[in-house]
């Protein structure tokens, strides 16, 4: 392609290290869809000519059928998938192919192609996690009142809803989903036109190849179009944050599943044995999702680390921006499907949750506040109350709701009988319907929301 000022050919390791085709290579659709529009406006400036355009875009859309097929033979002599495009064009079509490259380089060409891949994989990923979203909601509408330990410090803290904890995953989830459709906002202006770096000398216009593309507008500094990859970065970002929440949730399926917890459990569909030890089942695919977020977030560093201290515009140490940013793509999409049939297979131990929500004195803050409530203690001389009586219980090996009632009034003489109705984790979560609070009817009400919200 620059053979003009060149008298031999690269040395081996120099092509080697050279060629991108490897991964770029999946990057042909976007570079042909690219091309056509460019090839399309170029005539429609009268650059080139309409036979001329006409060509290209024949000779485009065959190769685009050659590479769907497997039919494309891809070299690394040709470098990268704009120059392979390009050969193999010229091949098709002779002379008109060599008329495509007019007012454009390869540095708007792939921030151009690597914008339309990142956009697609923002939409899609988006998708994924709407799907998950929704599988989730499918749980928490099925266990509005299933009753669980909530902890904190993974010590039992409180009866909460495991519908409620479902939901707060499709909270954060839906703030993923946000951060993912604000960077695709961001990133949809079109650098096609920048050429190397100073925009070009034909009357083009960049509207239209905007336009063709499905982009909001061109970019506006031709400099700055080829130089940036922060959509990149924002997207990585985005998805190593999302990352971080399927590795939370992972880890409960491996915590609820052990059977220490006993909580719910995969079906075989979900589950690996042993070759060793017979009796095993092992939540691999949890176990992996909750090990992704160490090679997404690991592709933000690596990127972030190769654009840092660059001088503007273009340098080949952009080149190496896409391969750990497929990877890890590709990752967050398996991710979230694992994630979403795990959760879709996941049975529930109702039995087991609420067995465990009964444990740990879990509604101490219930007699506390009915303490504050119904005696008109204040809330710091409630729990002091209630702290003695947790002792008590604690020394007679029994739970809250098995003390008598003249137990209770060894501490606090004005207790009531009817302080043993609080003290059940059903009258426990049923009580917290504050907004945003764990109660069945919150979920109810929130599952609802929900459901119309990801129709
Ligand atoms: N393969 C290159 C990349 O991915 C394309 C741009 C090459 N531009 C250049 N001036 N060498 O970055």
């Amino acid at each position: 392609m620059w053979g003009g000022r060149f008298e031999r050919g690269p040395a081996a390791i120099m092509e080697e290290i050279n060629a991108s085709i490897d991964v770029d290579r999946r990057l042909w659709r976007e570079d042909i869809e690219g091309s056509k529009a460019h090839a399309a406006m170029l005539a429609a400036a009268k650059i080139i000519s309409d036979a001329d355009a006409r060509a290209i875009a024949k000779g485009l859309d065959a190769i685009a059928v050659e590479i769907d097929s497997g039919a494309f033979a891809f070299s690394k002599s040709h470098e990268d998938i704009h120059m392979n495009v390009e050969a193999r064009l010229k091949e098709l079509v002779g002379e008109p192919a060599s008329r495509l490259h007019t007012a454009r380089s390869r540095n708007d060409q792939v921030a151009t192609d690597f914008r339309l891949y990142m956009r697609r994989s923002c939409d899609e990923i988006a998708a994924s996690i709407r799907n998950l979203q929704r599988a989730l909601v499918e749980k928490a509408a099925k266990h509005a009142a299933t009753v669980m330990p909530g902890y904190t410090h993974l010590q039992i803290a409180q009866p909460i809803t495991f519908g409620h904890h479902c939901l707060a995953y499709v909270e954060m989830l839906e703030r993923d989903r946000g951060r993912f459709r604000d960077a695709r906002k961001r990133m949809n202006e079109c650098p096609l036109g920048a050429a190397a770096l100073a925009g070009v000398p034909y009357p083009i216009d960049r509207e239209r190849t905007a336009k063709a593309l499905k982009f909001d507008r061109p970019t506006a500094n031709s400099i700055d179009s080829v130089s940036a990859r922060d959509f990149a970065l924002e997207t990585l970002a985005a998805a190593a944050i999302a990352a971080s929440h399927l590795s939370r949730l992972a880890e409960e399926i491996v915590l609820w599943t052990s059977p220490h917890f006993g909580f719910a459990k995969l079906t075989d569909a979900f589950s690996t044995g042993s070759s060793i030890m017979p009796q095993k089942r092992n939540p691999d695919a949890a176990e992996l999702c909750r090990a992704k977020v160490g090679r997404i977030a690991g592709a933000f560093h690596a990127l972030i680390i190769v654009m840092k201290g660059l001088p503007l515009a273009y340098s080949k140490d952009m080149q190496e921006d896409k391969a750990a940013t497929f990877a890890a793509i590709d990752d967050m999409a398996l991710a979230l499907a694992a994630m979403t049939g795990m959760i879709g297979d996941l049975v529930v131990n109702e039995t087991a949750m609420r067995e465990a929500a009964m444990r740990g004195y879990s509604t101490a803050t219930d007699l506390a506040d009915y303490l504050v409530r119904e005696l008109g203690l204040a809330f710091r001389d409630a729990h002091h109350a209630t702290g003695a009586i947790v002792a008590l219980a604690e020394k007679k090996k029994k739970r809250l709701d098995q003390l008598t009632l003249a137990d209770l009034r060894r501490i606090e003489p004005r207790i009531g009988a009817d302080a043993f109705q609080r003290l059940t984790v059903d009258a426990s979560v049923a009580a917290r319907a504050s907004y945003g609070g764990t109660a069945p009817a919150n979920v109810a009400r929130e599952v609802k929301r929900w459901q119309e919200k990801l129709k």
